[in-house]
């Protein structure tokens, strides 16, 4: 029997507590034997939960328990998170995290210190939330060279998106309906700004190509810049406007990375990906284009992901996956001297370019490239 612990109760962490004690079964079949929660450490407590007597506040109780084998981090963030991944890696335990910032820019120290230590770190629900994208990256596609990606990764800007495009909000007005919903967090900056995007796209060029993107490395546009007149020109002419993260690699093995609004043509599969979904199109050079769709977010479809991840960590206890990267950079090109068509607009004018590198542009008020 394995024991675990998940640190943070929140939307991820209460999830993963629901699918382990409803599919238990299944969980128990996959990783060839019973898995059970034994602790859940928060600094709040939840007198209603039905998981109320297994919370603990000290992660010290989990740290000094032999009994707990994994510990499923889902606090978020690179404060406590760190830490507490640190204590639990170096106390012989395996983790698995939904936390993409603490993977993206601590990912080299973290997977090293699992490696010493013969343990797994596993962070599947970090980009995509419940689409299986990172295992088969890894896994099923190594059998390429991976030549591009590209995706929608952030549901909350993507909803947005959409929400402007199907009820012709402006971009506050549907920020506020995805607050409401609770597909937006009140501090919608990261999301907004495209910094949680580039994370994810930082995580995606790290397992692909073995090397460390930095989060920093990634110029990044995001959505505020949007406006509701844009989404119609695009709509006009069978597009449609999507925040993207964008992944070339040349065959000289230069990296070119990128998170910006683009003009998606309703020719792409990209362009029908609405709401709060995500999908990203890995190119190999062996299998061609795959896509993988799904729920990006969520309390139990990321959950999926990570129980997924707490599965194959036990069933890999004696023989961790090698996963990791090390922290040589990758070389980067600037994706401003890669030609591309692009949507301009100044006032009420607006066109396509034939393709050119951003520097031959045409001054305007607003530039997003055509995803050709
Ligand atoms: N939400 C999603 O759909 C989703 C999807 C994919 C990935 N993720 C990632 O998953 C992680 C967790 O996200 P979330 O949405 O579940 O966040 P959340 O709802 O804010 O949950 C985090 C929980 O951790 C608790 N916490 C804070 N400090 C703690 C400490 N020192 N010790 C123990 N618990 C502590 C928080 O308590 P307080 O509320 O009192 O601070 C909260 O209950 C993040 O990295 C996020 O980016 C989220």
């Amino acid at each position: 029997m394995m024991n675990l612990a998940i640190l943070g109760f929140g939307t991820v962490g209460s999830g993963v507590a629901k699918v382990l004690a409803e599919n238990a079964a299944e969980v128990a079949a996959g990783a060839g034997e019973e898995v059970r929660l034994k602790y859940i450490v928060d600094v709040r407590d939840f007198p209603d939960s039905p998981f109320a007597p297994l919370l603990v506040k000290d992660f010290a109780v989990v740290e000094n328990d032999p009994e707990v084998g994994l510990v499923v981090e889902t606090i978020g963030g690179c404060g406590v998170a760190l830490t507490f991944t640190r204590r639990a890696l170096q106390a012989g335990k395996h983790v698995v995290t939904s936390n993409k910032q603490l993977v993206a820019e601590h990912g080299v120290e973290l997977l090293a210190l699992a490696k010493e230590k013969g343990v797994n770190y596993f962070f599947e629900a970090s980009v995509g939330g419940g689409i299986p994208l990172l295992r088969p990256l890894f896994n099923d596609l190594s059998a390429n060279k991976i030549l591009a990606m590209k995706g929608i990764v952030n549901g909350t800007t993507n909803y947005i998106l959409t929400a402007m495009e199907q009820s012709g909000k402006e971009l506050d007005e549907a920020l506020k309906e995805a607050q409401a919903l609770g597909y937006a967090e009140q501090n919608p900056d990261s999301d907004l700004d495209g910094t949680d995007a580039v994370r994810k796209a930082c995580i995606l060029a790290d397992l692909a190509w073995g090397r460390e993107l930095k989060p920093e490395k990634v110029p990044a546009e995001g959505i505020r810049g949007v406006a509701l007149q844009d989404i119609r020109n695009a709509a006009s002419t069978e597009g449609a406007i999507k925040l993207l993260c964008r992944l070339i690699r040349q065959e000289d093995g230069t990296v070119y990375a990128w998170v910006a609004p683009h003009f998606v043509p309703k020719t792409s599969m990209l362009a029908h990906v609405d709401s709060a979904f995500n999908a990203v199109v890995i190119t190999g050079s062996a299998v061609g284009d795959v896509l993988f769709y799904g729920t990006g977010a969520g309390s139990i479809p990321t959950a999926s992901a990570v129980v997924g991840d707490v599965v194959d960590a036990v069933r890999h206890k004696h023989a961790p996956r090698g996963i990791g990267w090390t922290d040589a950079p990758l070389t980067l090109g600037d994706p401003d001297t890669l030609p591309a068509r692009w949507y301009i607009r100044s006032g009420d004018s607006w066109s396509i370019t034939e393709a050119m590198p951003a520097g031959m542009l045409p001054q305007a008020q607003v530039r997003y490239r055509v995803l050709d």
